[in-house]
């Protein structure tokens, strides 16, 4: 890849100027091939099977080369690189982030370091909003049991504490059908409600981190609406790059995505959209030069750090229109390639998967044997290790409780579920070594509470 100072202009001359859209469906003349495939993620350990891109994503060698060469260019002459480079280069990657996500206008669209920083953003103004009486002490903010364990502890931090009352949907796995969420989530909606309390904000999850569920958000968002809740955040960290997103479809006041994780960004960018009539109030929560010019602004300067993560996007979108279709072509083949191997592994395993097809991204939740006897977090961590450590198996495992209500049925007595990702530089033997993997255990009577704890 050449130095970044030649690869300015998908946008008009350092990206400034350009206001043009990016194709939607790129041709392809000379698809990506295998072998180049391979040489992209090269600096991958060849000895893992690395079934987990969902955790930390991937990043291909021609993108980190761009990335180095942005690193070099600001060590070269630092002063010309702050003064002259910097702001149009980040413009230029949040004009490419616009059109990915089909947003109106760049203003739109912040540059951040990660969704957890976006989550900070978003309740930050949550919880000025109760200390300063826009909300009464009691309101409600709705989000999914299975919100990501750090926007949680974000939630508490920021909205419990400014005097917010925390109500959690609570949702089934495995699951079945959209329709379980949605009648949970109305329900939660309803006792939101409850005591003359007003819902003031609904934090809802585009895909689910664990379990990994692809939630119907759409319709969430609209059920907001109807119900009058005041604020949409949809946290959705796993998206872009994973299933389709188009920021005014959805139509949610705030939406944020990773695009380290599926975007294949080096660490760490996350981009976090706002509909223009809900910036107003956005502050970054590191306070540097820029505050009061708008959380973009805000967002490019938050004191002297390495900014090459965020400079990438144009060089990550060179990329992915090598494959047929753009990104859209990988997600369409990621998600039934990593159908077709949770269906093999359910099939050797006698197990079943957490969702329909429908609900799944490129992740898919596979059900373990229950003689392995997964009884705790722990013996989660425990596997997960073992498998890395013993088998070059890098995923993560889930450990669903018994609930009350459960039967004797094949689904209940499952209480473990591996998150399996598949990414384009995946094989099939990647998933075989895990099958084999867990074959072994099995054959071998090996159950959690055997493995060691580190
Ligand atoms: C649903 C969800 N939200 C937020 C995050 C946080 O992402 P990051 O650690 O990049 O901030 C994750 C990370 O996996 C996630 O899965």
């Amino acid at each position: 890849m050449d130095s970044p100072l030649k690869n300015g202009d998908h946008h008009g001359q350092n990206g400034v100027e350009g206001n043009d859209r990016l194709p939607k469906k790129p041709k392809v003349s000379v698809p990506i091939t295998s072998a180049e495939i391979a040489d992209e993620f090269a600096h991958h350990d060849p000895s893992v099977a690395r079934i987990n891109n969902g955790s930390f994503g991937s990043c291909p060698s021609s993108v980190l080369s761009a990335q180095s060469a942005w690193q070099r260019l600001f060590l070269r002459q630092p002063d010309q690189f702050y003064f002259d480079r910097l702001r149009p280069a980040i413009l230029r990657s949040r004009l490419a982030i616009r059109d990915v996500i089909s947003a109106d206008d760049v203003e739109e669209v912040s540059i951040v370091d990660n969704a957890t920083t976006a989550a900070a953003i978003v309740l930050q103004q949550v919880s000025w909003a109760f200390t300063e009486g826009r909300f009464d002490k009691g309101d409600a903010v709705v989000m999914l049991h299975y919100a990501y364990g750090a926007v949680k502890k974000s939630i508490h931090a920021y909205v419990r504490r400014a005097g917010g009352h925390v109500i959690e949907v609570h949702l089934p796995f495995p699951i079945k059908s959209k329709a379980e969420i949605v009648s949970e989530f109305k329900k939660a909606l309803e006792k939101g409600r409850t005591n003359g309390r007003k819902v003031r904000l609904a934090v809802i999850d585009h895909i689910t981190s664990m379990p990994s569920v692809v939630i119907p958000v759409k319709d969430l968002v609209r059920i907001c609406r109807e119900e009058g809740v005041d604020q949409v955040f949809v946290d959705a960290a796993h998206a872009i790059g994973n299933v389709e997103v188009n920021v005014k479809d959805i139509g949610a006041d705030f939406y944020t995505s990773n695009l380290h994780k599926w975007f294949f960004c080096p660490p760490s960018i996350a981009f976090l959209y706002s509909r223009k009539s809900r910036s107003t109030d956005l502050h970054h929560p590191v306070v540097s030069h820029e505050y009061g010019n708008g959380i973009a602004d805000e967002s490019a300067w938050i004191g002297t750090r390495d900014y090459s993560a965020q400079l990438v996007v144009p060089e990550v979108v060179d990329f992915v229109n090598r494959f047929e279709g753009g990104i859209e072509g990988i997600r369409r083949r990621n998600h039934e390639e990593v159908m077709k191997m949770g269906e093999m592994l359910v099939d050797a395993w006698k197990t079943c998967l957490g969702a329909p097809k429908e609900m799944c991204s490129s992740m898919a939740m596979v059900g373990l044997p229950a003689c392995l006897k997964i009884t705790c977090e722990g013996d989660t961590m425990r596997l997960r290790r073992h498998l890395r450590e013993k088998f070059g198996v890098e995923v993560p495992i889930y450990y669903r409780a018994p609930r009350e209500g459960d039967n004797d049925d094949e689904a209940s007595r499952i209480t473990g579920y591996a998150r399996i990702s598949h990414q384009v530089y995946n094989v099939v033997e990647d998933y075989h070594r895990f099958r084999d993997a867990v074959n072994q255990l099995v054959s071998k009577v090996i159950t959690c509470e055997l493995l060691p704890d580190n």
